[in-house]
């Protein structure tokens, strides 16, 4: 399974790149505007630290202005994915820019039929928001499941399952033996995902008796 960073936070992009294990990165108006950068900067400083897929959201509401603000964002590199949200305007907007060869994140996914739609308009991404559903009641992993048993019985479909909305390194673990594609990891889920006390205290000791027998 890849793992993408979900965040525009380029120090953080840049500490968990250099770990080796991350294959793109997801951004969002919400996560740019925390930011509190220039979108177009942003973007181009991850192109420049993460060598994969980069999320760039539209967000305007009609086809026309999707593809509008699409064309001067996959200007900025050839990494540049456009993100656009799941209503039919974006499934247009999807189809027109994948027919220009533009790779396409559909966005705020919660349903396996969005997802059957977004795979025929030519995504390239799927993104089903797991967290807010579980933060509803729902089993968001369901969904998951879901959405890689349909596309798994249509081989001409080439969408990549990207879990969106993470909330726990369970989370990931899951999307993994789902068999999704990729996951869209937040900054402080790489922490808990890599990190376990078994670990530490191991190394203490190592380090310990390491210690010790220098000094005998
Ligand atoms: C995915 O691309 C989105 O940026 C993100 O996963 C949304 O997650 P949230 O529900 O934590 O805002």
């Amino acid at each position: 399974m890849q793992i993408f960073l979900d965040t525009a936070e380029v120090e953080a992009i840049r500490t968990y790149a250099a770990w080796g294990v991350i294959d793109g990165v997801t951004t969002n108006p919400s996560l740019i505007a925390k930011s509190g950068r220039v979108f177009e900067e942003v973007i181009a400083e991850i192109c420049a630290i993460v060598d994969g897929p980069i999320s760039a959201e539209v967000t305007a509401l009609d086809a026309p202005g999707m593809i509008a603000q699409a064309e001067p964002l996959v200007g900025i590199h050839p990494n540049v994915t456009i993100k656009v949200p799941l209503t039919p305007e974006g499934l247009k907007a999807t189809e027109t820019l994948a027919n220009r060869g533009i790779a396409v994140n559909v966005t705020l996914c919660f349903s396996a039929t969005q997802a059957l739609l977004a795979a025929k308009a030519g995504a390239a991404f799927i993104s089903p928001f797991i967290g807010r559903l579980d933060d509803r009641g729902e089993r968001g992993m369901a969904l998951i499941e879901d959405i890689v048993e349909i596309y798994g019985n249509y081989p001409q479909f080439t969408t990549e399952v990207l879990v969106a909305s993470v909330r726990n390194a369970e989370h990931v673990r899951q999307a993994a033996l789902v068999g999704a594609d990729i996951c869209t990891v937040p900054p402080k889920i790489m922490d808990a995902m890599v990190t376990h006390d078994l670990t530490d205290k191991g190394l203490a000791a190592f380090l310990a008796d390491w210690e010790a027998a220098q000094g005998s």
